[in-house]
Parts: C-alpha cells; sequence; structure tokens
C-alpha cells in the first residue's frame, strides 16, 4: 500500500507500507553485495537510518553457503538487517556478462523461499544501442515473465520492471502494460548505461515516458541511480526510490561521491568535507589510513552524502520548492544542465500535476526556470480567460517593485482615467494591472538584471497578449493627466482574478447583479465578494487567489455541468464531509480532469449537490488509482456553514 503525504512537481512523499514495516518516500536502498560488506546492514539501519536495502538474490544462489545459509535462517536474520529487504533477479548479471542459467520461475521461487519482502522478475535489460525491434521482442518477454511472476509471487512483494531502451513510446506501452499487472513496485530499467554515459537528456525521456504509463498508486525505483548529485532532479520527475551500489563500489577505487560530482582521492587538494566519517579527518591521514579502513571511511562518507542529500530533498518537497533545487544541481554538471533543459520541454505533463500554488515566494535561479509549469501556466491562462476593461492598452516596465499596483499607483489611476489598462512587462511577460497580486506574479523574486532570454519572452508574449486583447497601445508614461473616466480598480481586479482563477463561464455565474467588495481596511486589499447580497468569494492575502464559498459553488453549479469544478462522492461519505471532513480517494466517484493540485473544487453528492468546497490534495487520476489518502481537504461541509 502506497500513499502520497506531500506533493510537489511529480515528486511525493510517499508512505510505502510492507511486511517489514513502513518507508518513507523518497528513499534509496544501498546495495549489500552478500559477499562483500564494506558497511554491515545493522549499521545502514542504526547509525545511517536506512529502512530498506537491496541485494542480489542471484549471488546468493550461486554461492552455496550463502544459499543454505538464507534458506534456513531466511534473508533477514543472514543479513541481520530489521527493515525492508528487496532483492534483484540476476538481470543486472546477464546485462553485465551475458546470458544467466537460471529461469524467471526459479528466481521468483528463491526469492520467495530466503524472504525477501520485494523480490524482482528475470527481466531483460534493454540496451540504449538496441533497435527498436529487438527491444519490442524483449519488452514482449519481460512482460509475460511479469505475469508469471504474479502468478506466483505468494505473499512476497514484486517488482514489475519498465523497460524500453530509449525509445519512448516503447517505455509508455510496457508502462501501461505493468500498470494493469499485479505488481507492487515499478523500477525503470535499463538506465544503468545511460548514467554512467552521462546521458542524462535522455534520460529525462525515458523518466517521463514510463510516468505516462504507470498508474501513480505504486512507488517507481530508478534502478541503479544512486548518485546525490541526481536525486532533486529524479525526485522532481516522479521517482521515489533510488538504490546505490556506487557509494561502496567507488569507495573500494578510493572515490569519494560529493553534490557537485565524484572525486579521486589521488586528484583532490583538500578534504574540507564535516559528515561524521570525515570529521577530524584530512587529506593526508585519509590517504595514510590502511586500505580496509580508508575504504570503509569512504564508503561512510559517500553514504552520508547521500543521506544528507535526500533529507535536503524532502525539505524542498515540503516546502513547495523542489524546482529550486533541481535546478541548482543541475548546475553540478554540463549533462545535467541538458536534462533540466529537456524536462522544459515536458513543460505540458508537468503542468498536470503542478500546484497552483504555494507558499512563499519563487526563486529564478536563471534562463531554465522559465520551463517551469507555472510560466506556462500564467501565459496560457491570461490568454484564455483575461479580458480587458477598455480596449487600449498603457504599458510599463516591472522595475523590481511588487504589487505593481502598490509601486506606481498614481500612474495606473492616471491611464485608467484616459480609458488605458495598465499592463505591465515582467519576466512573466504581460501582466493586466488587475492580476498583479496573483500567485506566482507578486510572489516571485528576480535578478534585477534580467538575461537575454527572459527578455526576448517576454517580448514576444507582450506583443502576442496586446494584439489578441487590445485595439491600441502605448507607453504609460505618454499617457496625458487630464483623463476624465470613472474607474473602480477593486471590482475590476476582483471580476479578473475570477476569470483567471475559474474562468469566464464560472465568473459569470459568481459576479451577477449587485457586487459588494470587503476591502480590508490595514492592507487595502479585497477580503470578500458579495454578489446580489450572497458571500460567494473571500481572497487569501498569500497568494492573491480566492478560496470559494458554498454560495458561489452553488451558483457554479448551477451554470455549470457536471464535472467542472467538481469532486463527487458517495453516499457513504456525504454525512462526514458534509460535517467538514476530508473527502479520501475511496469515496470519490468521479473528478474533474482539468483540476491541478491545490485548486479550489466543490465537492459534491450523486445528484450533484454541493456539499463542501475545498482544495484538491491530488489529481484526478492519482485520486482514481488511490485506495487510501486524502483526496480533497474539505474547507467547510454545507452543513455546517454559518
Ligand atoms: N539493476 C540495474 N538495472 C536493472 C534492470 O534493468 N533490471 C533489473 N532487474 N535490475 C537492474
Ligand atoms: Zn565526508
Amino acid at each position: 500500500m502506497f500513499e502520497i503525504i506531500r506533493r510537489d512537481g511529480l515528486a511525493r512523499i510517499g508512505r510505502f507500507e510492507t511486511r517489514s514495516g513502513v518507508l518513507e518516500t523518497p528513499a534509496l536502498l544501498p546495495v549489500i553485495n552478500p559477499k562483500i560488506c564494506t558497511v554491515t546492514p545493522r549499521e545502514l539501519y542504526d547509525e545511517f537510518g536506512f529502512r530498506a536495502i537491496i541485494t542480489n538474490s542471484y549471488i546468493i544462489k550461486n554461492t552455496p553457503e550463502l544459499r543454505a545459509k538464507a534458506q534456513e535462517a531466511g534473508l533477514h536474520d543472514m543479513l541481520d538487517f530489521p527493515g525492508i529487504i528487496m532483492t534483484d533477479s540476476g538481470t543486472f548479471q546477464s546485462h553485465m556478462y551475458g546470458e544467466v542459467e537460471v529461469t524467471n520461475e526459479e528466481m521468483v521461487e528463491f526469492q520467495k523461499s530466503i524472504g525477501t519482502d520485494i523480490g524482482t522478475v528475470l527481466d531483460i535489460f534493454t540496451e540504449p544501442y538496441w533497435t527498436k525491434e529487438q527491444t519490442a521482442e524483449s519488452i514482449v518477454t519481460t512482460l509475460r515473465r511479469t505475469g508469471k511472476a504474479c502468478d506466483i509471487k505468494g505473499d512476497m512483494m514484486i517488482n514489475g520492471v519498465v523497460q524500453g531502451s530509449i525509445y519512448p513510446d516503447l517505455r509508455e506501452d510496457c508502462a501501461r502494460k505493468m500498470a494493469d499487472m499485479d505488481v507492487d513496485v515499478h523500477p525503470i530499467g535499463g538506465v544503468v548505461p545511460l548514467m554512467e554515459q552521462y546521458r542524462y537528456l535522455e534520460l529525462v525521456d525515458v523518466i517521463l515516458s514510463s510516468k505516462k504509463g504507470l498508474n501513480p498508486n505504486r512507488p517507481v525505483h530508478l534502478f541503479g541511480a544512486g548518485h546525490p548529485m541526481m536525486l532533486a532532479l529524479a525526485t522532481l520527475m516522479g521517482c521515489d526510490l533510488f538504490d546505490s551500489a556506487s557509494y561502496a563500489k567507488f569507495a573500494r577505487d578510493e572515490r569519494m561521491m560529493f553534490i557537485d560530482g565524484t572525486y579521486r582521492l589521488q586528484d583532490m587538494q583538500s578534504l574540507d568535507c564535516n559528515c561524521p566519517a570525515c570529521r577530524g579527518l584530512t587529506l593526508e591521514s585519509l590517504k595514510k589510513m590502511d586500505n580496509r579502513k580508508k575504504t570503509a571511511t569512504i564508503a561512510r562518507h559517500n553514504l552520508y552524502q547521500i543521506t544528507g542529500e535526500l533529507a535536503l530533498v524532502k525539505r524542498y518537497v515540503r516546502e513547495g520548492r523542489l524546482w529550486e533545487l533541481a535546478e541548482m544541481r543541475c548546475r553540478a554538471h554540463p549533462a545535467m544542465l541538458d536534462a533540466l533543459r529537456r524536462l522544459g520541454e515536458h513543460q505540458e505533463f508537468m503542468e498536470r500535476y503542478d500546484p497552483i500554488s504555494r507558499d512563499g515566494a519563487m526563486f529564478y535561479t536563471g534562463a531554465e526556470t522559465r520551463g517551469r509549469p507555472v510560466f506556462k501556466r500564467y501565459s496560457e491562462r491570461i490568454v484564455d480567460r483575461y479580458i480587458p476593461e477598455t480596449d487600449k492598452a498603457a504599458l510599463f516596465y516591472d522595475e523590481g517593485s511588487k504589487p505593481y499596483s502598490k509601486a506606481r499607483p498614481a500612474d495606473f489611476d492616471r491611464v485608467r482615467r484616459a480609458g488605458y489598462t495598465p499592463v505591465i512587462v515582467s519576466p512573466f511577460g504581460p501582466v493586466p494591472a488587475e492580476l498583479d497580486e496573483v500567485y506566482p506574479v507578486a510572489q516571485s523574486v528576480f535578478p534585477k538584471m534580467e538575461d537575454t532570454d527572459t527578455i526576448l519572452e517576454s517580448e514576444s508574449l507582450t506583443v502576442r497578449f496586446l494584439e489578441c486583447k487590445f485595439a491600441e497601445t502605448v507607453n504609460g508614461n505618454d499617457v496625458s493627466d487630464d483623463g476624465t473616466e470613472e474607474h473602480d480598480p477593486d471590482t475590476i481586479r476582483a471580476k479578473a482574478v475570477s476569470r483567471y482563477q475559474f474562468g469566464i463561464q464560472a465568473t459569470e455565474a459568481l459576479f451577477r447583479g449587485r457586487i459588494d467588495l470587503v476591502i480590508s481596511r490595514k492592507t487595502g486589499k479585497i477580503r470578500n465578494v458579495i454578489s446580489d447580497g450572497e458571500h460567494v468569494l473571500s481572497m487569501r492575502a498569500g497568494d492573491g487567489l480566492y478560496t470559494l464559498k458554498k454560495e458561489g459553488a452553488d451558483r457554479i453549479v448551477s451554470a455549470i455541468p457536471a464535472p467542472f469544478m467538481r469532486v463527487a462522492v458517495m453516499d457513504d461519505a456525504v454525512p462526514f464531509v458534509s460535517e467538514g471532513r476530508n473527502v479520501f480517494c475511496q469515496f470519490v466517484t468521479e473528478c474533474d480532469k482539468d483540476l491541478r493540485p491545490m485548486e479550489e473544487v466543490i465537492v459534491t453528492d450523486k445528484s450533484d449537490k454541493v456539499i463542501a468546497t475545498g482544495r484538491m490534495a491530488l489529481v484526478a487520476d492519482e485520486i482514481k488509482s488511490f485506495k487510501k489518502g486524502v483526496a480533497v481537504k474539505v474547507r467547510s461541509g454545507a452543513g455546517d456553514e454559518a
């Protein structure tokens, strides 16, 4: 059972329940070579806090002493590891050394017999140099073997490995078929050569095409990925599990992992590491250690780099800032920068899972930041959903101080009196003054010295926007001060934000008849929208977006047919949700596919009656596939509305 606790991008902090305990994801499983324990499993558990490890059942099976011990005492006792043990099946050995002389059934049965928690099918490793035909054929075999493994797995969990070399369509198709099988975890396999060859750009396509086909309710394991440098990016793309043999392999070659790469001890100029393994050591004292101790020290250092980075990745997910961390990490190597740039080309897919707002400001880290989904969402919404009050625009330029209407109230008043709509050219592109407090416009920090990419992109978005929305554009500074047109900036803002957030049709339903606004006396900001005497919306100060009230929800439901903005629940859940309890996945019968995480949502019963309003915790396809977890954070039920 897998449950999402927090999310950011495609990243999730999850709870994965197994018979040997619960694993919080993202997690990395250190690889244990049962023949050489560089760091013992017990130390991994007690000292480093690893709750899961991975070892190789093929090696155990082919080593008579190990085999006998594992079958007698069980894997957990043999390794002295009280947590979760995953085993691999010999596929990696076939990649390294050619054919292995075991069958799939034999390997699955063996893994069961030694008490593995999560076993692996004997999948076929699809090499990046393979032809498409060869790859497609081998996937058929992997799928057949996976089906067989599911039949005989008993109470062992099983890894259903997504293969497909570098062919996105084969990856997606394989993933879709794996998703339909009774497997428990989805490793993405066949990627080790891509990582060894620094082909991170292709790795992005491989991961995302696999993710497109997979069922979101199972953890995704990136097989063979364990370098701290890539954890942030891979987590952002929705990988939940990782494994690392490198921490020990590199240690034996005297290579130290750092967040910006791997360094050979002999090439290092200094040892400036404060991890518990290195503390108190100098480069000289480390070099002089006897070999055993040196290997153990470097292995421990490597593990601390991994645990440190993983903790940081989790913190950034919790803070909703994983894009920022991934962008920083991808500067460590040009091949990683390629991966980040490629990820920007998958903006449309990433946008479906990207939260509508977040706490705190978003930081711009460089031109690649434009590849984040928020940029695409903003530029699409102002084209699709914005309706100007007048057909003349007066342009101003972002001078760093935000929100813009607080920075230059006199200028905006002057052009409005002359019948113009103030539009600010910002790094997001054009911002009509009435949208200047909406996330992410006001809640973002850009450097004062703009880069050429941002200037050009912003200009081209502005030109397109002005062409489709206005008949005339002038420079805001050229507009004279003698205009006398009446205008009401608060009402213009109230409607514009609603259209931006809920669309044009819903806004017509919400803003009907007489409109009264409650304005905060302290901040001057809109607090509540009252339409024909009904409180329909409240505006949040933090992200400048609305929360939807019961009356507002009723109007949308009357005006626009389901499933627009709705999550419908079963009868069983109605009494609880009406009282303000959250909606859990298993009670949802239908859900609007256009709703994004954190978006306002209307909870209805089966006859489309409003029973509550709240915010989306997951998106439609996730809700459909999860058996557990919160789907909607309910703000207030219809039953307890004052
Ligand atoms: N270890 C690294 N890559 C793979 C893979 O593709 N399949 C299996 N079973 N193990 C791996
Ligand atoms: Zn160290």
